[in-house]
């Protein structure tokens, strides 16, 4: 695998359009008891926002849109809902393969499924391998997904295979084994629902995203709101460490 720049070791090149968008989608109970209606019905909601931001990420050329499905912490959920939302995964996984594949988008999913069960894990791997070879819009969907899960597994995972570096490994050593380790990190976060907080959510790859927090809850989030995010990433000033007199003078450069 090739090593991509990392934030914190080369500066990466800033795109006008993000390529890489992040997003905690929350809010989804809150939606549906604002309704009086079920939690659950609100994740089913949210199922139609994200298609609805997937076409639009296609649409405006981002190349990496990166989602918070369920995370390391969701188990600790009432049973019924997590019973619902693994058989929503699976139906939502079921139901859109076709058309993500026909669409050119290469699905992809991060996080432990160890813990989940052979039916949906059967379903995962053969959505990946079916869309694997696609060349538009790269969707990962984090599930069973924490930041910290992430690390650990990362530095298991490479002292396996390189037992010599137990006492000294870098971060290009590492990158390879981070999840997400195979793309630029994230340009843009955003998180819907109001809450300002990243709950375990790709803690390395966030080292210099910009974030983004909205009170719209995810069951509304549409293009608009992606647009209105996508506008507040293009006033910001990028700066990885140096200062704003540098970033006039010099471009773009470690
Ligand atoms: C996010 O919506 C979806 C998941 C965590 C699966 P929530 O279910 O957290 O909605 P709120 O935050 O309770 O409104
Ligand atoms: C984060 O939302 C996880 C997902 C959206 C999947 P939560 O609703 O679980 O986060 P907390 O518990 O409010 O931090
Ligand atoms: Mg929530």
């Amino acid at each position: 695998m090739a090593i991509l720049p990392s934030s914190t070791r080369t500066i990466p090149e800033i795109a006008h359009v993000p390529r890489h968008i992040a997003v905690i989608m929350d809010g989804n109970g809150r939606w549906a008891k604002q309704r009086f209606m079920p939690r659950i019905m609100g994740h089913q909601r949210g199922v139609e926002s994200l298609r609805a931001t997937v076409r639009a990420c296609r649409d405006l050329g981002v190349e990496y849109l990166t989602v918070f499905a369920f995370s390391s912490e969701n188990w600790r959920r009432p049973v019924d809902e997590v019973s619902f939302l693994m058989s929503l995964f699976l139906k939502m996984l079921e139901r859109e393969v076709a058309s993500l594949h026909k669409n050119n988008i290469r699905l992809k999913i991060i996080g432990d499924r160890s813990r989940f069960d052979d039916t949906l894990q059967q379903t995962m791997g053969d959505a990946e391998a079916l869309t694997s070879g696609n060349t538009g819009l790269t969707l990962t969907i984090a599930a069973n997904y924490g930041g910290r899960w992430d690390m650990m597994h990362a530095v298991h995972s490479l002292l396996q295979d390189h037992p010599e570096l137990a006492t000294s490994f870098s971060e290009d050593d590492l990158q390879p084994y981070l999840s997400m380790g195979d793309v630029p990190e994230p340009d843009l976060f955003i998180r819907t629902g109001g809450e300002m907080r990243i709950s375990n959510f790709m803690l390395w790859q966030l080292a210099y995203t910009e974030l983004y927090f909205t009170d719209t809850l995810w069951p509304v989030f549409d293009r608009n709101e992606l647009e209105k995010a996508i506008a507040s990433y293009q006033h910001r000033e990028r700066r990885f460490g140096r200062t704003s007199e540098q970033l006039l003078s010099v471009p773009a450069q470690s």
